[in-house]
Formats: structure tokens, C-alpha cells, sequence
């Protein structure tokens, strides 16, 4: 199974894609983890890409094509993949067309989750984030059960830098003039889920499984 999902900033793309690639057995390709990971282990492409991640622009096209070649080539991707944050405007789109079609691969099916703008701040303001494994929390939505700590790994949960107001005014920005137009674009070539993700988690994730034709949540 190969899906992509595609949403604005805090739609709950990341929460669905890990218990679902956890279930399927499947990698969860974060654009925005492995970027994240990157800066904080001070690798070139993490030096490179801090000032835009953090600013919430969109890195440069190169760093994210290389990045995400280099993943989808990895072993562990020959039988599927859940992309989470990419493509995210029409050249990313046409550049994973292109890879797909020379690694003899089908088109994925696309995800594209829908939520109102206002829940989408109530969800980022409120989101902490694993500083270790990168899990998401909500302070409100979904707490730990020890606070400020890590469920699943016990690491030290922080507030993205990208989760202060001015970084999500900028991300619903970019989001509206450069990610939108895939709706449409994806809607045409016939790969288009749309998702109603304005619930809880758990009704959220029924609610793919359901779209996807698969059975309920194991995790
Ligand atoms: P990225 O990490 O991809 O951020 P994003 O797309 O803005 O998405 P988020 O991670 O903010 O939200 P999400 O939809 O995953 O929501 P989540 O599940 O965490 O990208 C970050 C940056 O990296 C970009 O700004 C850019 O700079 C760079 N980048 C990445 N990819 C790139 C690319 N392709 N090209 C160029 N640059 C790129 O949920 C949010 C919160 O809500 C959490 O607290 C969660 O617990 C809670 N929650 C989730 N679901 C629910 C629910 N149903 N009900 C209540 N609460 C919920």
C-alpha cells in the first residue's frame, strides 16, 4: 500500500500516519520528522533547511527531493509507504510522478484531510512533541499520562519552534497558495480520498480505515 497525506498544518496527518503504518506494518515517511531529526543532530541538510523549518517557509526543492529519494529507496519502502508531508506544491508533485514511474511503480492513493481552521490552531497550539521518537501530544486532545513525558519512549515532550504564532501564521500561508492547488490536481487524476478529520483520534482514524477499506485499529 502506498498512500500520501495531504492536510494544513495540525489536520492530524502525522498522529493517523503512525498508528496506521504501525498496524500495516508499513514506514511513516515525515518529511518534517526526518528535517527535524536533521536539525538536531546538525547534519549539512539540517544546518541548511533550520532557518526555513523554523520560519515555517517550505525548504528548497533540491534538499526535499534528495531527502525523500533517498528514503523511498531504502529496503524497508518495497512494500509501501506512508508519506506524511510530501509532496506539498505541484513540482514536488510532478518530481514523486517522475520517481514513481522510474522505480515501475503505481500511483498512490492520496488522502487529503479536511479541517476547519479553527480547529487546526486549537491543535497546534496545544500539540507537544517528543523530543526523542518525535510521538505527538495535545496538551488538551491527547495528554501523556506522566506529564511533560513521552509515553512511548519516556523522552522530554517540547513545543515545536514552528508552533509559536507567527511560524503557524506563515504555515497556513504557505499551505493555502502552494499545497491547495494539489487538491484539485489530485482530484483530477482520479487519486483523491477526502477525509473528514475534524473529529477525535479515534473517530478520525474509523473514519480512514473505513475510506481505505481496511479493518479497525490493532494499536
Ligand atoms: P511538517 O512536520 O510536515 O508539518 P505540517 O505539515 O505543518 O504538519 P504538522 O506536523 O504541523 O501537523 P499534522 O497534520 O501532522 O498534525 P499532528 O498529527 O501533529 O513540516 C514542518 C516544516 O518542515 C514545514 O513547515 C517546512 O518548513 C518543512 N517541510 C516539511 N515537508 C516539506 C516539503 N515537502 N517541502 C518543503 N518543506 C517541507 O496533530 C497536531 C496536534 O493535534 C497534535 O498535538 C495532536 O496530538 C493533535 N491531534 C491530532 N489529531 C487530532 C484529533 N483528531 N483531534 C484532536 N487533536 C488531534
Amino acid at each position: 500500500m502506498r498512500l500520501v497525506f495531504l492536510g494544513p498544518p495540525g489536520a492530524g496527518k502525522g498522529t493517523q500516519a503512525e498508528q496506521l503504518a504501525r498496524d500495516l506494518k508499513l514506514p511513516h515517511i515525515s518529511t518534517g520528522n526526518i528535517l527535524r531529526q536533521a536539525i538536531k543532530v546538525s547534519t549539512p541538510t539540517g544546518l541548511e533547511a533550520k532557518s526555513y523549518v523554523e520560519s515555517g517557509a517550505l525548504v528548497p526543492f533540491d534538499i526535499i527531493l534528495r531527502l525523500v529519494r533517498d528514503r523511498v529507496l531504502q529496503d524497508d519502502c518495497r512494500r509501501g509507504w506512508i508519506l506524511d508531508g510530501f509532496p506539498r506544491n505541484l513540482d514536488q508533485a510532478h518530481a514523486l510522478a517522475a520517481l514513481l514511474v522510474e522505480l515501475k511503480i503505481a500511483a498512490p492513493k492520496v488522502v487529503y484531510f479536511q479541517v476547519r481552521d479553527e480547529v487546526l490552531v486549537r491543535r497546534l497550539s496545544g500539540r507537544r512533541t517528543c523530543r526523542n521518537c518525535q510521538t505527538p501530544f495535545h496538551v488538551e486532545f491527547s495528554p501523556p499520562k506522566s506529564a511533560g513525558k513521552c509515553d512511548r519512549c519516556g523522552g522530554t515532550l517540547d513545543q515545536r519552534a514552528d508552533d509559536q504564532e507567527a511560524a503557524i501564521r506563515k504555515r497556513l500561508v504557505v499551505y493555502q497558495t502552494e499545497t491547495v492547488p494539489l487538491v484539485a490536481h489530485y482530484r483530477s487524476a482520479g487519486q483523491l480520498l477526502t477525509l473528514s478529520a475534524d473529529g477525535d483520534p479515534g473517530q478520525v482514524s474509523t473514519e480512514l480505515r473505513s475510506l481505505l477499506g481496511i479493518g479497525v485499529a490493532t494499536s
